[in-house]
Formats: C-alpha cells, sequence, structure tokens
C-alpha cells in the first residue's frame, strides 16, 4: 500500500494565515469583485476521488484552509495532492490503486466536512474509521442519518473512542475480502446536505440501485452529482429531492475526472451584502443569479437594484436598506449561511426585521459582535428581531465561524472608526483574500497576518 510517510499535504503552505481583519468605514463600492469556487463543493469533490484511482483535476479551487486541511486528509489515506504549476486555481489528485481507510481524529477534528470521506471511503474499501466530528460554533451537529442511511445500506457501524467504525461483511468473497454496500430505497428525515452527499457518494459504487428521497437540492450537491457523472456513475434527479443511482456494475470502472467546481453562492453574497450596506455599483463576476434566486429576491426588497449581466450580477444601491423578516429554509429557501450577512445588513436598516433561523441551533453568536458594534438585536431561541440603527461603530470583534468574520467585516463597511476582527483565520477558512478583494472595489480593509 502507498500510505503517506508524513500527515501533512504541500497545498497549505501557499494558503495565506490571517490573524486579523481591520476595516474602516468606507466610501460607496465600485468596481468589479470575482468569486472562486465553492467551498462547499469542492471538499465534497475531493472527497469524491477517493472512489476511485487515477488522476483528477480539479479547477476554480479557492485558496482557503478547508481546502488545505481536506487535502492533508487525503494525503493521510494515501493520496497525493498539490497545486498545479502555473494554473493557480487547479488541483491535481493522484488516488493510488489502494487506499488507507482511516482518516485520522488529528485531521477531521479540524473540520466538519471531513465526515463526507465515511461515504467514499466505505463504498470503495469496504471498511472505514471516521473520528466522529464534534460539535461546532453552530451547535451540535449530529451525523445520524449518514449513519442510518449506510446501516439500511448493509453497513455495520460502531462508535468505538470516538471513532466511526464501519464494516461491510463479505457476502459469499473469499477471506478476507470486505463485502459491498448494497442498493436500497432510502428517505432521509431532513434533507441534509452532508448525509445526502456521503449516502450518494456511497452509493455510486454500491451493488444495485439506490434512491435518496428527500434529498438535499442545494447546487453544490448538484455539481458532486455531476462530477460523478463525469467518473462514469449512473444518477438521476441531479437537483431535485429524488436521486437514483444505479452502483457502478465494476467499481472499477469509475474513472478520475477533469471537473470545473461551480462558484461559490456564500461568497458571492457576501460581497452583494457589502455593496448593500456601503452602497455603490459592483458587479460579482461569475456570480451564477440561478442559484441565488430566493436571496435576489430579499436583496430587492431591501431596496438595492440587482441586475444580471453576462459578467455575473450587478448590484447597485444608495447605502440606505429597508427592513425585511428573512427565515433560513434547505434549498431552495433562503440558505442558513447567508443569515449572518442579512442579519449585519437589517442592522442598520430602516425598520425591524425578524430572522428565524430553521437548521441550526446556535447560529447567532456574531450578534454578541454585532451588539457590540452597537446593533439592536433580540435574541430568543431561534428568533432575531433586528432593530435598525443609524449607523454603527467600529469596535474590536471576534469572528466565532467562516461567516460569522465575513458579515462582521461586512458591518464594519458602515460603522464609524475602526473595527478590528480577531480569530479571522476563520474567514480564511472559506475566502481567498476576502481584504484584497473588498479593497479592489474601494473598502477600506486589510489583512494581518499572525
Ligand atoms: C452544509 C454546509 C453548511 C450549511 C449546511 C446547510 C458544508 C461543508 N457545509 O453543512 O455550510 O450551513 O450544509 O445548508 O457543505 N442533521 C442531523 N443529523 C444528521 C445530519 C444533519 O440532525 O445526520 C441536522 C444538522 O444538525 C442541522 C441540519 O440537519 O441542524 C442541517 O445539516 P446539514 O444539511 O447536514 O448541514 P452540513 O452538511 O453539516
Amino acid at each position: 500500500m502507498n500510505f503517506a510517510s508524513n500527515t501533512f499535504s504541500a497545498v497549505k503552505q501557499s494558503i495565506a494565515h490571517v490573524d486579523r481583519l481591520v476595516v474602516t468605514a468606507s466610501a460607496p463600492l465600485e468596481g468589479s469583485i470575482p468569486v472562486s469556487g465553492a467551498k462547499n463543493s469542492i471538499l465534497k469533490l475531493m472527497a469524491a476521488t477517493l472512489l476511485a484511482e487515477g488522476e483528477y483535476l480539479i479547477h476554480n479551487v479557492p485558496r482557503i484552509s478547508d481546502v488545505g486541511l481536506m487535502a492533508d486528509l487525503l494525503h493521510a489515506v494515501g493520496c497525493s495532492v498539490e497545486w498545479v504549476k502555473c494554473q493557480p486555481s487547479s488541483l491535481r489528485i493522484v488516488v493510488p490503486s489502494e487506499i488507507n481507510s482511516v482518516a485520522p481524529y488529528e485531521i477531521v477534528e479540524k473540520f466538519r466536512a471531513s465526515v463526507v470521506v465515511l461515504g467514499p471511503m466505505l463504498g470503495r474499501c469496504g471498511e472505514a474509521k471516521v473520528a466522529l466530528p464534534g460539535g461546532d460554533d453552530l451547535g451540535p451537529r449530529p451525523v445520524d442519518m449518514h449513519l442510518k442511511g449506510l446501516i439500511q445500506m448493509g453497513a455495520e457501524i460502531e462508535i468505538v473512542h470516538g471513532n466511526i467504525e464501519a464494516t461491510v461483511a463479505g457476502k459469499g468473497r473469499s477471506h478476507g475480502v470486505k463485502g459491498r454496500l448494497q442498493g436500497v430505497a432510502l428517505t432521509l428525515e431532513f434533507p441534509s446536505v452532508g448525509a445526502t452527499e456521503n449516502l450518494l457518494m456511497a452509493s455510486v459504487v454500491a451493488d444495485g440501485v439506490t434512491v435518496i428521497d428527500n434529498a438535499a437540492q442545494e447546487p453544490e450537491v448538484a455539481d458532486l452529482c455531476r462530477f460523478l457523472i463525469a467518473m462514469g456513475a449512473s444518477i438521476q434527479g441531479v437537483g431535485t429531492a429524488t436521486l437514483r443511482v444505479e452502483g457502478a456494475k465494476h467499481p472499477q470502472s469509475l474513472q478520475a475526472v477533469s471537473y470545473t467546481a461551480i462558484p461559490d453562492r456564500i461568497e458571492a453574497a457576501t460581497y452583494l451584502a457589502a455593496s448593500g450596506i456601503a452602497g455603490g455599483d459592483i458587479t460579482v463576476l461569475n456570480a451564477r443569479h440561478d442559484h441565488m434566486v430566493l436571496l435576489l429576491q430579499k436583496l430587492t426588497e431591501m431596496g438595492m437594484r440587482i441586475q444580471l449581466t453576462d459578467e455575473g450580477i450587478r448590484s447597485v444601491a444608495e447605502g440606505t436598506l429597508n427592513a425585511v423578516d428573512i427565515s433560513t429554509l434547505p434549498y431552495p429557501g433562503i440558505a442558513t449561511d447567508y443569515k449572518p450577512f442579512l442579519v449585519a445588513m437589517l442592522s442598520t436598516s430602516v425598520g425591524v426585521g425578524i430572522v428565524t433561523e430553521n437548521l441550526f441551533s446556535a447560529r447567532f453568536r456574531y450578534v454578541d459582535e454585532l451588539r457590540r458594534m452597537g446593533a439592536d438585536i433580540r435574541t430568543d431561541a431561534h428568533h432575531a428581531v433586528v432593530r435598525g440603527v443609524k449607523r454603527l461603530s467600529g469596535a474590536p470583534v471576534k469572528a466565532h465561524d467562516i461567516r460569522a468574520g465575513a458579515a462582521l467585516a461586512v458591518a464594519a463597511l458602515a460603522a464609524d472608526g475602526v473595527t478590528t476582527i480577531s480569530d479571522a483565520h476563520h474567514v480564511v477558512r472559506g475566502y481567498e483574500d476576502i481584504a484584497g478583494k473588498l479593497a479592489s472595489v474601494g473598502a477600506d480593509i486589510c489583512a494581518e497576518p499572525v
């Protein structure tokens, strides 16, 4: 077996370390701002490479630390991962004929998305040991639906010493050879993104047909489907709540591919929110409006003028917004990941907005930080009431997670004085050069290294 001799890949070395973001109230933003590939898609595409040996190229990959962590994980199970020379946004992943099926705790505990290696590893190897991810700043994050689906497909799963240990008993196979998952009809209790992705990846190498009902319909799930189809998988219902997967007749028939990931709709939303708060006229290059339809409607209700152009999404805003009510829901509803930006926008809007979080119990921690900047926000369980104030004031604040940190940066564009956002390493998990991109349209923001 070609196991990695050291734990870390070289991918992380080229990713910037940022300790603090320093933001000063900015004039209206003007110009164009590019969007990178979707983090929440790329991490899953990287996991999907474990399904088949060969050399993969994934294009439109941002240099963010979560990509570095997934590269470490792939490296730890025997793959080689590197940036392609002269193509700064392309990753080359070489998957050997045999992979190690153990995802070590030291890497897994750093990012929850790592649990999506469970489905492909178990599907390909017939066994997998993946550290059980803990909760995080969004609240408890169980993986019961992932495990239940895999058990229905024939896996035996135990939680031992903090690890998910999964095996598939070999039916009628020679001694020592692990078995193959079986295609079945699955109905998810909730359209979980991660559970859909794990089960999807397991089902493309399972024996027979798997139907996943009440599947997540997020664009990133559809992107993973298209990646798997390019590898040779047979999937029907892409982008719908019912995915029908015909397992490969011979798992070896899947092949390595070259693939370009979709643009990041959450990053695009960040820059649109920035222009809503600071005012101005910007075009978010490469953004896909068809992935953000309800959000764009909300922004229009708030008073922004949104235009779809050949280059992306143009936003014209006066810097004064109207309050609206917001309720997060699975796609095509308003994404929970947009919510911190919307709350930041409501903080200086005219009127009162009621925000309801329906996905993650603890996703209001950044509200305390916005209050430190003068926002008038009351929270009760999964609701927040945001009363717009005329102006925020700059303050030292802390990023608790990726989107919360970015939302504070956006809010700071309309705050008098200077805002310093510490723990900005969270922001780097999901944004390549957020400071440089916002500065390129006139924002007064800089990133300070560790
Ligand atoms: C993904 C995204 C995250 C986004 C979320 C919802 C990645 C890396 N992250 O997270 O940015 O906010 O989708 O759009 O893609 N749940 C269970 N049991 C399970 C699985 C989920 O109870 O087995 C619950 C979760 O605790 C949460 C809800 O279902 O309350 C949604 O979670 P899920 O859709 O699975 O989100 P993630 O895939 O973790």
